[in-house]
Formats: C-alpha cells, sequence, structure tokens
C-alpha cells in the first residue's frame, strides 16, 4: 500500500475541479453513454450539471443561536433581563435559596402551588423583575437542552442561568439544545440568545463550544436532504476541514475502482451522482495513540432493488449518519487540539435505482479479495463498510471504531435511543461503551455470536450480504467483521442517528450521535 502522501495525484478540489495532474491522468471520469444524455426536464441532477436546483443560504457561524458567557456575579446578586431558578420536587438550588431568601419565600410558595415537573417552567414577575422557575430532571446536559428550548420560545435575549453541579454537562446541554437546522427556510427567525452563566470558568464554555461545533456539523450533514447533499457535496464539505488543519483527500470513481473497491462500486454504480471515497488524518505534534474512524457514507438509501416502502425511505437522508459523525469528531478534535492521531474513511454513495445500478444475485469482488453474492441491495451499507474497513487496516490501523446506521433490526432490538455496540475483541468494546457513557450517549453491548456466521454462507460466494430474519443486526456485525483482523468496534446508530420528533437535546432530525463518545474514546487512549 501507498503512503498517505502519495495519494494527492487524485486529489478533487472543492466544487468538483481538477487538479493538473489529475486531469492529465484523466481522474474524474464522465463516461461516454453518461455525458453524452441529454438533461431530462426538471432534472438538474446530471453528471455535467452541478447548480443545485435550490441555493441555500450561506452558512453562518455555527453556534450563532446562543451565546454563553462567564460571569462572577451569582443569582442573588446578578442583572440580566431573566434569572433562571432550578427546581425540583419543591426544592430549590443554593443560588436559588439565596434569591428567594430576598422574595421572603415566594419563589418556594410559587413552586408548592404549581407542583413542577422536569422541562416544565414558571414565569414569575418579582419586584426584581421577571424569574423563570425551571424543572430540572436527572440529567444536567438533558436539563440544559430542555431549558434552551424552553428559553428559544421566550422572547427574552438574555438569561443568567443558575449554575447546575455538572456545570459542563449543563453548558453543553444549552448548546445542543439551541440547535436549529433553517438554512432551507426563505423566513428564518434571527433571534440570537446569550445566556450569562455564574461562576463557571471560560476553560469550560470554551470546550463545551468546541465538542457542540462538532456535533452541529453531524447534525447539519444528516439534515440537509438528499438532493443538495451529494457524495461529492460530502467530500467537499470533508475538504472543508483542511482549514482546521485536517488533512483531506478524496478519490473519484476512477481511483475507487482502480484499488479494486467492487463492493462500494457496485452499490454506487445505480446512481448518476458518482461516488466519492474520503479519507481524513489528523495528526497533531506529539500524538500520545492513534484511533481510525469508519462512518456510513449513504447520501440516500433507497434500498435498490430491494425497494423501500415510502414511509421506510422518507428518512433515509440520514444513512450517513456514520460519516457525519465522524466528520463531527474531526472538527472537535481539531478545534480542541486533542493529542490523538485520528484517521478516517469514508465511503460516500447512495444506493438507487436504474438501468446501471446492482442486482439481486450478483456477486462482487471486495477490496480484501473476499466474494460476496448481493441477496438484498438494501443491505448496502455492509458492502461499502467492508471495503472502508479493509482499507483502514491496509493503512495500519491498530484498532477501528466504525459508526453506522446499519440495520432496523437494532432499532427493533433496543429502540430509538439507544445504539447496539459490537467489539471483535472485549477490551476495546468496553472501552467504547465507558466512554460513550462518559459522554452521555445511550449504547448497549450486543453479542457477536458465531453460530449465526453460518447465516452468511453463500453456495456460490465467500459470504452473501443477508442472513435469515432473525438476529439481523448481529448478522450485519458478524459481516463487517469478516473484513478486519485488527480489533473492530461496531456501533449500529440506526436508532439514535435521527429524531424523529423534538427531544431534551435538540429538535427533530440529525443528532449528531456518535461525535461525543468518539472524543472520548480518542482522550482515553
Ligand atoms: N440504512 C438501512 C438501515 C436503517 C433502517 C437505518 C432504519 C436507519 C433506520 C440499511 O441499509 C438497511 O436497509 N438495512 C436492511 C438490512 C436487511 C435488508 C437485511 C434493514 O435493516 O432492513
Ligand atoms: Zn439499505
Ligand atoms: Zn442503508
Amino acid at each position: 500500500m501507498r503512503a498517505l502522501s502519495s495519494w494527492r495525484s487524485t486529489w478533487i478540489l472543492p466544487s468538483g475541479r481538477r487538479t493538473a495532474r489529475a486531469q492529465a491522468q484523466g481522474a474524474f471520469i464522465i463516461t461516454p453513454s453518461r455525458a453524452a444524455a441529454p438533461p431530462r426536464a426538471g432534472c438538474f441532477a446530471r453528471r455535467s450539471h452541478r447548480i443545485p436546483p435550490i441555493l441555500p443560504r450561506p452558512r453562518g457561524k455555527t453556534l450563532d443561536v446562543v451565546t454563553l458567557r462567564a460571569v462572577s456575579t451569582g443569582l442573588a446578586e446578578g442583572q440580566a433581563p431573566l434569572k433562571v431558578v432550578w427546581a425540583k420536587e419543591g426544592a430549590l438550588l443554593p443560588q436559588g435559596e439565596a434569591l428567594d431568601a430576598r422574595f421572603e419565600g415566594r419563589l418556594r410558595q410559587a413552586l408548592k402551588e404549581a407542583g413542577l415537573k422536569a422541562g416544565e417552567s414558571l414565569l414569575l414577575y418579582t419586584e426584581e423583575g421577571p424569574v423563570l422557575l425551571f424543572g430540572r430532571g436527572e440529567d444536567d446536559r438533558e436539563s440544559g437542552g430542555r431549558l434552551a428550548q424552553a428559553l428559544q420560545r421566550l422572547a427574552f435575549p438574555e438569561a443568567l442561568v443558575e449554575p447546575l453541579e455538572d456545570a459542563y454537562a449543563l453548558a453543553e446541554g444549552l448548546l445542543l439544545g439551541a440547535y436549529r437546522f433553517d438554512r432551507l427556510k426563505t423566513k428564518r427567525e434571527e433571534k440570537a440568545l446569550t445566556l450569562l452563566l455564574p461562576g463557571v470558568s471560560e476553560a469550560l464554555l470554551e470546550r463545551a463550544r468546541r465538542v457542540a461545533e462538532g456535533v452541529y456539523l453531524a447534525r447539519d450533514l444528516v439534515n440537509e436532504p438528499p438532493n443538495l447533499l451529494t457524495p461529492e457535496a460530502l467530500a467537499e464539505r470533508a475538504l472543508e476541514l483542511r482549514a482546521l488543519g485536517v488533512e483531506v483527500e478524496v478519490l473519484d470513481e476512477k481511483a475507487i475502482a482502480e484499488l479494486g473497491m467492487g463492493a462500494f462500486l457496485a452499490v454506487a454504480q445505480g446512481s448518476e451522482n458518482p461516488p466519492r471515497f474520503i479519507r481524513l488524518r489528523y495528526a497533531p505534534e506529539g500524538a500520545k495513540a492513534r484511533l481510525d474512524l469508519v462512518g456510513k457514507g449513504l447520501t440516500f438509501d433507497s434500498g435498490g432493488y430491494s425497494l423501500k416502502p415510502t414511509e421506510s425511505m422518507a428518512t433515509m437522508k440520514s444513512d450517513m449518519a456514520g460519516a457525519a459523525a465522524v466528520l463531527g469528531a474531526f472538527k472537535a478534535a481539531a478545534l480542541l487540539g486533542l493529542p490523538v492521531e485520528l484517521r478516517g474513511y469514508i465511503a460516500a454513495c447512495e444506493n438507487l435505482v436504474s438501468g446501471r445500478a446492482y442486482r439481486v444475485g450478483d456477486v462482487l469482488k471486495t477490496l480484501s479479495g473476499k466474494t460476496v453474492e448481493v441477496m438484498n441491495t438494501d443491505a448496502e451499507g455492509r458492502l461499502t463498510l467492508a471495503d472502508a474497513l479493509a482499507y483502514a487496516e491496509r493503512e495500519g490501523a491498530e484498532r477501528i471504531l466504525e459508526l453506522s446506521t446499519l440495520t432496523g433490526a437494532a432499532v427493533v432490538a433496543l429502540g430509538e435511543e439507544v445504539a447496539a455496540l459490537f467489539a471483535t475483541e472485549p477490551s476495546w468494546g468496553e472501552r467504547v461503551r465507558e466512554a460513550a457513557e462518559k459522554a452521555g450517549e445511550k449504547v448497549w453491548p450486543m453479542p457477536l455470536e458465531k453460530a449465526y456466521r453460518e447465516k452468511l454462507k453463500s453456495p456460490v460466494a465467500d459470504l452473501k450480504n443477508v442472513g435469515d430474519r432473525y438476529g439481523g443486526a448481529i448478522a450485519a456485525a458478524l459481516f463487517l467483521a469478516e473484513f478486519v483482523q485488527v480489533p473492530l468496534v461496531h456501533l449500529d446508530i440506526a436508532g439514535p442517528a435521527f429524531a424523529r420528533k423534538a427531544h431534551a437535546l435538540g429538535p427533530e432530525g440529525g443528532t449528531g450521535f456518535g461525535v461525543r463518545t468518539i472524543l472520548k474514546v480518542a482522550e482515553a487512549l
């Protein structure tokens, strides 16, 4: 395998321009049959047409919806258009108590009468100005998220927020809760919110901001519609990380074919939008360890000839949430200056139906050399990942953390909030599980049951890409494990990557699940 730097010949520049060298080598090929096809009426997405059908507003500063500021004065002495006091089961926290002492216990009295639950609020007008009594729950991050959303529904531009025990989790929750995706709306609410946090350090807030930048990026990428966020567009967004010192290289279709990624290419071949293989490297001086990340990058999954019903297809723009988590983590890691070398690999493509699409029954040759019989074109993620994982190992990965919206079966097993964790090596699995717990992301260990390998046997090839009706998430994980020798953790994030309705830490849509876990794993290496 050639070294990282020698791949520059296949770099694609942002917006699809070619380097002179790449051009000379014929990279970024448009095959005659496809290039010659006339654009259909109302269709913009032919390969030679790069004008998106709608032009979204430029992305502004990501964290412009909410500003957190550290202040030294507490709730009783501080000045602000609104003061927020936390309450739980009729009790106040110390700063709330101090304020209430000045009101001769009237806050507590109001609380008693209203009986506030977590996430509920009570707006009181005192002689010193408005006070919002807000019900906190068990989790300080979620309490922050709920508060940010409640404050966005009120008109106060600024509020002084009583600190919670875990000040960092509160700050992170406030930032995540305030997230909005409104770039594609023609009328945008320009309201900005400033939150003053007494007694927290500026360093703590800065850390929360940088982590939130990563989560915001992952959420944006998931929320962007599949006609705008094509594989090429995803690659361009990855290339933007170069401004932060991340090395990013993008391989085009020709380079992917030359490498021998036959499974990835087969999934991609049904689309007019060409695939991109994205590789990233963040290597700060004096890095103490290395972590290799792989993310599923299906910018849209129709199921292919094993077509999904419309309701299931409706959220399939989120099928690149694993890739989004990887990119979000790279962004945050670079902003934080994390002392760990990160490598990232994303096979980006879409799974569509056409006269060129792969079929049920096709036999594919993967990068690893193993052959796979396609028994369901909707089990496409594992095919793209098989090649991405094998590639990561070739590039010298010592251990791999892979994230993918891989199976509906994982959602059936664990619901929409918990990711399934599979590990080929128990200690590596345990490290990721602990990191997720610290990050406040829910994962649960699942078995890589060897007995089920039988299900993946094919009469004509080394493997087939699906098992039977049962244990689908396990079968998918076993399939992935066939393509790497080094310790692998596979996180099936099909449930928690996309929220069908608003939740404590944000609105409906992409959640950015995985970014915080990756950062915690990297920190603990
Ligand atoms: N992208 C889907 C999995 C998915 C389902 C993600 C629901 C998010 C929400 C994946 O490519 C898929 O379709 N998997 C199939 C596998 C089956 C054909 C063995 C599934 O889960 O039905
Ligand atoms: Zn699928
Ligand atoms: Zn998929």
